[in-house]
């Protein structure tokens, strides 16, 4: 089962090569999944982002710590088990942190996603809750895990925990696509795979407003940057619950084919 894996997606740079790469690519893969935190401006995502995202191609759309921005996810969420948002949020918690679907292949798959808690907001234990979805999981099937978190060690720590368990554990988060993408025990393993937005940015905001921040500690608002956009992610390649290849995919719009 060939998986596509589109790292965060920000904002309208974000959306649009995302749009543009899966018209003519999303019949090459399986199942196709997209870290959609960052669609909404770089918060969160609204009904009309996660509607285009399933129209582009893209089966099932994980959260993050900006998950909850827009109130319409939180709705969403409720509706369907194609937005997954983190599993170590406490019970009770809108939506769920992993679900099960049918590939095209017709082989099933489980996608679940955990959030980190070095240099992030207080959560539930990750590796805990991610135990109970592999403790559920049937012999023999697929699981990609979304591990939206800030801290290098805290996700290779990860990757360690769910070798041999899991399909994959692929970083998000960080916005800046890492080069370690490994296959260990079976499970395909990469720190970060990368923001899916305008690359010549502060991970996604403009630098003007950032530096204002930095230089002069000026309560300056964020603006996405403008521009045209680079998708970045990974394409693995599952034999039943295993990894046999992960590959990294940075891609843009041929210059005939931009429309900005
Ligand atoms: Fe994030």
């Amino acid at each position: 089962m060939r998986v596509l894996f589109i790292g965060d997606i920000f904002s309208t740079p974000g959306m649009k090569v995302v749009q543009a790469y899966l018209e003519q690519a999303r019949h090459e893969y399986d199942f196709i999944i997209a870290n959609g935190e960052n669609a909404a401006g770089g918060f969160g995502l609204t009904r009309r982002h996660f509607q285009q995202l399933r129209e582009a191609g893209v089966d099932v759309v994980t959260l993050g710590n900006h998950g909850w921005d827009q109130a319409e996810a939180v709705e969403l969420a409720e509706e369907t088990p194609r937005l997954v948002r983190a599993a170590n949020y406490p019970p009770g918690t809108p939506g769920v942190g992993a679900a099960t679907f049918q590939a095209r292949g017709g082989e099933r798959i489980t996608v679940a996603q955990a959030m980190g808690r070095v240099f992030m907001d207080a959560l539930d234990d990750p590796f805990r809750a991610l135990d109970a979805v592999v403790e559920e999981l049937p012999d023999g099937q697929a699981l990609v895990v979304d591990f939206h978190a800030e801290a290098t060690s805290e996700k290779k720590v990860m990757l360690y925990h769910l070798a041999g368990r899991a399909s994959a554990v692929i970083g998000t988060h960080t916005h800046v696509q890492t080069a370690d993408e490994t296959v260990v025990r079976g499970t395909a393993y990469i720190t970060d795979a990368g923001m899916s937005g305008v690359q010549a940015s502060s991970i996604g905001m403009g630098f003007e407003e950032v530096h204002d921040r930095f230089v002069h500690k000026l309560p300056r608002r964020y603006r996405p940057a403008q521009g045209r956009g680079t998708l970045s992610g990974v394409v693995l390649e599952l034999d039943g619950p295993r990894a046999r290849s992960i590959r990294r995919l940075q891609w843009a719009a041929p210059d005939a084919d931009r429309d900005d």
